[in-house]
């Protein structure tokens, strides 16, 4: 699977760089065909240029939403890309993106979709939210994603436990570990073939015997 990993301006890239770690022992049968961000100096860039990845910069100031989406298209044909992750991108993504690699652009999220997810629900406002909440358990969601926030059909859900002294910290540091082998496990069924889309639903296949 040629994948193309977007990644976001403020994120640590950790989600990037469990991937590249799972395809590098084994366990994901997949290469990192471009890691494509909107900031040059995003730090998940910084870490992907370090691990030798190859780096797309796809800038959306200066441009319309067309021809965020036209330069989007562009980079992901010229690298070859046939399926998509989405490691803390935080934009829509174009619907020219979600069309062109329908059903083949997994998302992770650090909650329980439907709950906590949505427009401005990212990284430490969820965790934030969960525990305000008083809920028990959280958990993160990978999904296919479709043409809104976290609203994609589910592929995969983790649960972790929310401990009375959580802080949003705590919480999002047990729950990080998961989040990154969901990641790696959805984006290993894509590989396979194993996601069957039905409606909103998405039924994993048994394994194909070799
Ligand atoms: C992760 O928590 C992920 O669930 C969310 O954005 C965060 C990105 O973290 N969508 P990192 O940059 O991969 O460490």
């Amino acid at each position: 699977m040629n994948l193309a990993v977007f990644v976001g301006t403020k994120g640590r890239g950790s989600n990037l760089m469990a991937i590249h770690d799972a395809i590098t022992a084994g366990r994901l049968n997949a290469r990192i065909v471009a890691v494509v961000g909107t900031d040059s100096a995003a730090p998940a860039l910084e870490r992907a240029r370090g691990a030798g990845l190859p780096v797309r910069v796809v800038p959306a100031k200066g441009r319309d939403a067309a021809g965020y989406a036209d330069a989007l298209v562009d980079a992901l044909r010229e690298a070859g890309a046939d399926a998509i992750a989405l490691a803390g991108y935080l934009r829509i993504l174009p619907e020219a993106v979600v069309d062109g690699w329908r059903h083949r652009i997994v998302n992770i999220h650090p909650a329980l979709l439907p709950a906590f997810g949505g427009k401005g629900m990212y990284g430490h406002h969820v965790h934030e939210a969960v525990i305000a909440y008083g809920a028990k358990v959280s958990g993160c969601t990978a999904h296919l994603v479709d043409r809104d926030y976290d609203t994609g059909p589910v592929i995969l859900q983790r649960t972790v436990a929310v401990e009375d002294d959580d802080t949003p910290d705590i919480l999002a540091a047990r729950l990080l570990p998961v989040e990154h082998a969901t990641f790696v496990e959805a984006l290993q069924l894509l590989a396979d073939g194993r996601l069957k889309v039905e409606g909103r639903r998405v039924l994993v296949e048994p394994r194909r015997p070799n």
